[in-house]
């Protein structure tokens, strides 16, 4: 038999010290928020002691976002509501009033949603030394040089206490060994301790530390990986928390046989996958549901928003693709733009400075220099080229252009959409076409050249 868990997450604080509106649990962490770490991480340490999940979260500030947002995410998450933050041991409070059924678990693990490195390793380590010395509370802790805004861990001959920040000596504050804020309690033990705490201190808050008390069978349980437990107050810690997720992101990618130049300057969402042999250069951002292939280069400075990029694919630097799907062997850019609905087949071939939205490009086409293609769909082995424009738009509404296959579309030609253009076609430059064409015809429209011997001279000016 496993024993029964609660999982308590606190996410009812007003997080003032971040300075912007966003609810803290909701702080977006590559591509996910805050709040969806604690919550894979403890659903993570539920299953590994086969424990069944049972999540409650004390929402308070911002209740509506935060809720609407887990609660469409995880379905058997269960909420309670603090309705003023007085502090950790209210939210605690509220959480057993809110949510009646948590008392019935043996233990009770409170965990607080602005620690999103924690490992599911550490919460199993808390459970096992809970369980073989028989204690009745677990504080987890660790050393940091710099303490400052963590509560002190206070050990004497007969236990520990917990000394927050603001009630601290001098002594007190130069304890560099601080308290985590996560805690795995015996449920009875903790509703106990819980009705005894006051809140007679220097911020008039109701502290959860203060069920910590010296001769009691608790334990203030170190451990060596600070990191693991930075809470994130401001943005100054937010950026800090990131780049060790982004590091932690890109290690695993780069053990899989990614190669990411420079793993700083590489933004890559938690979810992204990156197949084998691919070649990340600097400064790229992939994110979303992005999902690139085996053998893809990205070049420098690229951002890849919710796109499908097939293997062997070369996207050349500055160039940004969204909620497109680029079929083995493509290439664009540099410089491209790549907007949604663009689905490129195998051997396309974008170049600098075209944009595209909207536009099925079927295999081998090419469209190498400043263009616009969009709401298109374009033939086998078509070349738009420069300078070419599908005028989709009317002002009001969007339409068609459709071109065949192995076309050839000269140099500065505009399409007036809706317009259909057979396949063998062949369109001179500097044409701008109002009427459809059939199977191999051939179209010019543009005004006839004048040229007249010698008259330049009229027309040229001479400086003075
Ligand atoms: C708390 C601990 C401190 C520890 C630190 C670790 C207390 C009194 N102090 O301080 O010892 O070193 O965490 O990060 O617990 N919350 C509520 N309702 C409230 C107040 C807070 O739900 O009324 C939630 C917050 O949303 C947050 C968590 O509890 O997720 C911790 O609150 P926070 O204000 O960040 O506590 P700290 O001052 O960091
Ligand atoms: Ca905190």
């Amino acid at each position: 038999m496993t024993d029964s868990i609660g999982i308590a997450l606190l996410a009812a604080g007003k997080g003032t010290r971040l300075k912007i509106d966003t609810p803290k649990p909701l702080l977006p962490l590559l591509g996910k928020c805050m709040v969806d770490y604690v919550m894979d991480t403890t659903s993570a340490f539920a299953s590994e002691i086969k424990a069944e999940l049972a999540i409650g979260v004390v929402v308070g500030h911002a209740k509506e976002d935060v809720k609407s947002y887990l609660s469409a995410k995880y379905k058997s998450c269960l909420f309670a509501e603090q309705i003023q933050q007085l502090g950790t041991a209210d939210a605690m409070r509220a959480y057993f009033n809110g949510i009646p059924s948590a008392r019935e678990h043996a233990y009770t693990l409170i965990a607080c949603a602005d620690t999103p490195l924690l490992s599911a390793q550490s919460l199993v380590k808390m459970y096992r030394e809970l369980k073989t010395k028989s204690l009745k509370a677990i504080a987890a802790t660790f050393n940091l040089q710099n303490a400052s805004g963590y509560g002190r861990i206070k050990r004497s001959a007969v236990g520990f206490k917990i000394v927050e920040q603001k009630d601290a000596n001098s002594d007190e504050l130069m304890i560099k060994e601080v308290n985590s804020g996560l805690y795995l309690v015996e449920t009875k033990y903790l509703f106990e301790m819980l009705k005894r705490v006051n809140n007679n201190n220097k911020s008039g808050e109701f502290y959860l530390t203060d069920i910590f008390q010296e001769n009691q069978p608790v334990e203030a349980l170190l451990f060596d990986n600070p990191n693991e437990f930075l809470g994130v107050n401001s943005l100054v810690d937010w950026e800090i928390v990131r780049s060790q997720i982004q590091h932690i992101k890109n290690q695993s990618l780069m053990l899989t046989g990614v190669m990411i130049q420079d793993s700083k300057s590489t933004h890559i969402d938690w979810d992204v996958k990156v197949g084998m042999g691919s070649i990340i250069e600097p400064g790229v951002i992939l994110s979303g549901k992005t999902h690139v292939g085996e053998k893809v280069t990205v070049e420098s400075y690229s951002v890849v928003v919710d796109t499908i990029v097939e293997s062997n694919v070369t996207i050349h630097s500055h160039s940004h693709l969204a909620g497109s799907h680029l079929r083995s062997g493509c290439s664009v850019g540099p410089f491209a733009r790549i907007r949604p609905g663009s689905d490129f087949s195998g051997g396309v071939k974008i170049g600098n400075f075209v944009e595209t939205k909207n536009a099925v490009l079927h295999s081998g086409v090419k469209v190498s220099h400043l263009s616009y293609v969009g709401d298109a769909e374009i033939g086998e082995n078509t070349n738009l080229g420069c300078g070419f424009i599908t005028c989709n738009y009317d002002g009001v509404s969007k339409f068609k252009t459709k071109i065949g296959a192995n076309c050839f579309i000269g140099s500065d030609v505009q399409m007036i959409a809706p317009i259909e253009i057979g396949s063998e076609c062949f369109v001179a430059a500097g044409s701008t076409i109002t009427q459809g064409l059939k199977n191999g015809d051939f179209a010019v429209a543009r005004g006839r050249q004048i040229t007249k011997s010698d008259m330049a001279k009229k027309f040229l000016r001479k400086k003075s």
